[in-house]
C-alpha cells in the first residue's frame, strides 16, 4: 500500500459517511451520530494528510499550490463543521449547511484524487510513497482514538 491507497480508503469511509449523513433521520439519534462520526473521521484525516502528504509535497515547486489550495479548503470545511455544532440540529439552516458541506468534501475529495495525486505522484520517489502511507495511518488512527476518546 502506498500513500495514494491509504489517502484513497480513507476518501471513502468519508464518501459513505457523508451519504449516511444526508440520508440519515433523527430516529434514535442516528442523525446525531451521523454527523459525529463524519466530523471525527474528516478532522483525523485532515490533520493526518496535512502531516504526512501536505507537508512534503511543500519542498517540490509544482505542488506547492495544490497543497495551498487542499489545506485551505481544509479550513473551510473546519469551520462550516464549526458552524454546524453552533446551530439547531435538524433546521432548515443547518440541514442546507449538512448539503453545503458533504459537497465540499466531494468535491474536494474529487480534487485531490484527480489532480494532486497526479501532481505528488511525478515528486515522490517511491520509497516516500510507502513510508508516507505507514505513516499516515498510524497518525490516522491514533488520532480518531483520541477523537473518540475525548468525545466518550
Ligand atoms: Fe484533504
Ligand atoms: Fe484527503
Amino acid at each position: 500500500m502506498n500513500i495514494f491507497d491509504a489517502l484513497r480508503q480513507s476518501h471513502e469511509t468519508q464518501r459513505t459517511l457523508g451519504a449516511r449523513l444526508l440520508a440519515a433521520d433523527d430516529g434514535r439519534g442516528d442523525r446525531h451520530r451521523a454527523f459525529l462520526n463524519l466530523k471525527r473521521e474528516l478532522a483525523a484525516h485532515e490533520t493526518a494528510e496535512e502531516r504526512y502528504f501536505y507537508v512534503p509535497l511543500w519542498e517540490h515547486d509544482e505542488t506547492v499550490d495544490p497543497s495551498r489550495h487542499a489545506i485551505a479548503e481544509h479550513h473551510e470545511m473546519d469551520e462550516m463543521v464549526e458552524s454546524l455544532e453552533e446551530m439547531q440540529e435538524g433546521s432548515p439552516q443547518w440541514s442546507e449547511l449538512v448539503h453545503k458541506l458533504v459537497h465540499k468534501i466531494q468535491h474536494h475529495l474529487d480534487e485531490e484524487e484527480n489532480r494532486f495525486f497526479q501532481a505528488a505522484g511525478r515528486v515522490l520517489t517511491e520509497d516516500q510513497k510507502l513510508a508516507l502511507a505507514v505513516q499516515y495511518r498510524e497518525e490516522f488512527d491514533r488520532l480518531l482514538d483520541k477523537e473518540s476518546q475525548e468525545a466518550a
